[in-house]
């Protein structure tokens, strides 16, 4: 089970003010890109894979093929149809792929909903070949420095404290054969401003774990923090643009 249910009100709100629009995921095409060294022809498998916006651009920046597996039908539904994306059904612990079938994997922000760590990785060790890499996206508890989300609601914080640390990560994928390869923070940026972030406040809070969890006290003390700083931004003659780091951990 994941934490929360993506129905259709949610996968509707997490296609609305989750996606970073791609024009924001630069710095995440040249790091995917470095450890996948992406060929043409090469099948990757986006696990839990949402509204599709990763498996949308894994296709158009490298080339791939890619295989968006999502167990919820409202978020699949959200999923753009294109030659190259197929949208399968399915979770990590039982991947709807034959063995070795598969040159990469991608979770974003998708192993805190994994029921069994040491399941799924065994799984994705099935479906990979041989030194194929997995590549995962993700807050890590104690390493939310830089998360937007963080700053302006800090009790975010308490839910990721309940996820998988790296550490846990690394352990249930070394006990499928994988050690760790790599470990980097990677910077998305967003074309809106602040004050459009605090006017998509409520919806954010539907389509998100982490703020799901917070008290109404403590929601209504991260929108009034937000308030202050668009009024300090409308001071401000060019304010910064909105950024947001989070880990990338990759294992082979
Ligand atoms: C926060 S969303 C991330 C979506 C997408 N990867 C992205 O970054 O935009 C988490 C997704 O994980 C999916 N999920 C939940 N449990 C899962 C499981 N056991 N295996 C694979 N995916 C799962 C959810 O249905 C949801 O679409």
């Amino acid at each position: 089970m994941a934490r929360i249910s993506y129905d259709e009100q949610t996968a509707a709100a997490f296609k609305a003010v989750r996606e970073v629009p791609r024009d924001g995921l630069s710095e995440w095409r040249e790091a995917v890109r470095r450890h996948l060294r992406p060929a043409r022809g090469m099948t990757l498998v986006d696990i839990g894979a949402g509204t599709g916006a990763f498996a949308a651009a894994f296709s158009d920046w490298f080339d791939l093929s890619v295989l968006a597996v999502e167990p919820s039908a409202a978020m699949r539904d959200q999923i753009p149809r294109t030659p190259a994306v197929q949208v399968l059904a399915g979770t990590a612990g039982a991947l709807p792929l034959p063995d070795a079938s598969a040159d990469a994997a991608w979770l974003s922000l998708v192993i805190h909903h994994i029921p069994d760590l040491g399941v799924a990785a065994r799984e994705i060790r099935r479906v990979l070949r041989p030194g194929a890499p997995v590549l995962i996206r993700q807050g890590f508890p104690g390493r939310l420095d830089r998360v937007e989300l963080v700053r302006w609601f800090p009790e975010t914080a308490r839910a990721v404290g309940t996820y998988p640390s790296v550490n846990d990560t690394c352990t249930a994928f070394a006990a499928a054969g994988f050690h760790q390869d790599a470990l980097e923070q990677v910077r998305e940026t967003y074309p809106t401003s602040l004050a459009d972030f605090l006017g998509q406040a409520d919806t954010f809070r539907h389509a998100d774990t982490t703020m799901r969890q917070l008290t109404e006290d403590e929601f209504l003390r991260g929108k009034e923090r937000l308030r202050r700083a668009v009024r300090h931004a409308e001071d401000t003659a060019n304010p910064e643009p909105r950024s947001n780091w989070l880990d990338l951990l990759v294992l082979r």
